[in-house]
């Protein structure tokens, strides 16, 4: 199987930006970069092993369906949410079509790279998933295989292990600031440690093993006293925390040698 040696870069956004800057780290020669913002058409693209098209999700498939490619040819999007069906346009025309989403957030403007980072990626043969588990390796990433049945589990996973450990953290926020009467800047940075710190320990250890609290030690009492002083709206969200913290801690009880207390 060949190596992608030569790519496209399509978009020069947060993603666009680290890729044009990794890949020739990495041993890929960058032959055209594009953005649309130039008013210009893509440029030809017959010459390249990879296109990345490192665009908006929404403009990922009417993007697919101008590209001027061909058999040899591999197209790629770097989109958690979608499947490699926005790619047909690409396939139309015989390209090889593929994603690589990089388990990482980016942001435009800061110079990030792809090194540590989990990578899902797709194909749409088994020469097109070897060569882009190939690049992400290559990029610094550990590569995951992803299917498009799987993609939106998979997908909600990312959001789940991301976006929604900072919207639990502003509702702590909310309860912190009721209680203590702190401002936004002063609650952040006196529940930010606590945060970083339950994370970190998922570094060395399973989630049943690096759960700590209440639930964890099996404290009913005091579990009771915080659903009280809770605003009500904030019960649901709390109350389902509970129960799968007091299931985790069911399972580290279970796992634990029968000789220790
Ligand atoms: N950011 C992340 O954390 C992250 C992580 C993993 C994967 N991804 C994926 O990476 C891809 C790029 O995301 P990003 O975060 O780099 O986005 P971004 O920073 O918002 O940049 C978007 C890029 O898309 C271009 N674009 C917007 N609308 C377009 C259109 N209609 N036609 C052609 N180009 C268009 C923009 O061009 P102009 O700037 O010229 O307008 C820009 O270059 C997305 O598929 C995203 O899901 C992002």
């Amino acid at each position: 199987m060949k190596r992608l040696e030569t790519a496209a870069v399509l978009g020069s956004g947060a993603v666009g930006s680290a890729l044009l800057e990794e890949l020739p780290r990495s041993g890929v020669k960058v032959l055209a970069a594009w953005t649309q913002s130039s008013g210009l058409a893509p440029p030809p693209l017959t010459d390249v092993d990879v296109v990345l098209l490192a665009v908006s999700d929404s403009a990922i498939a009417p993007l697919a369906a101008r590209l001027e490619v061909g058999p040899s040819q591999l197209v790629v999007h770097l989109a958690g949410a979608l499947g490699l069906d926005v790619l047909k346009g690409g396939r139309k025309k015989g390209a090889r079509v593929g994603s690589i989403h990089p388990l990482r957030a980016f942001v435009r403007g800061r110079r990030q790279d792809f090194h540590g980072a989990a990578a899902g990626v797709s194909g749409s043969d088994a020469s097109a998933r070897e060569q882009l588990k190939q690049l992400a390796r290559a990029l610094g990433m550990m590569p995951l295989e992803t299917t498009d049945r799987a993609r939106a589990l998979y997908h909600a996973a990312a959001v789940l292990a991301a976006g929604s450990q900072v919207a639990v953290f502003a509702e702590a926020m909310r309860a912190f600031r009721k209680a203590t009467g702190a401002s936004e800047p002063a609650a952040r940075a006196a529940l930010l440690p606590l945060a970083l710190n339950a994370l970190e320990k998922l570094k060395g250890q399973t989630a049943p093993e690096a759960l700590t609290g209440p639930a964890a030690r099996g404290d009913f009492a005091t579990i009771a006293a915080h659903r009280k002083m809770l605003p009500k709206d904030l019960l649901p969200l709390y109350d389902h925390l509970t129960n799968v913290m007091l299931q985790l801690s069911e399972d580290a009880r279970r796992k634990r040698p029968r000789n220790r207390p």
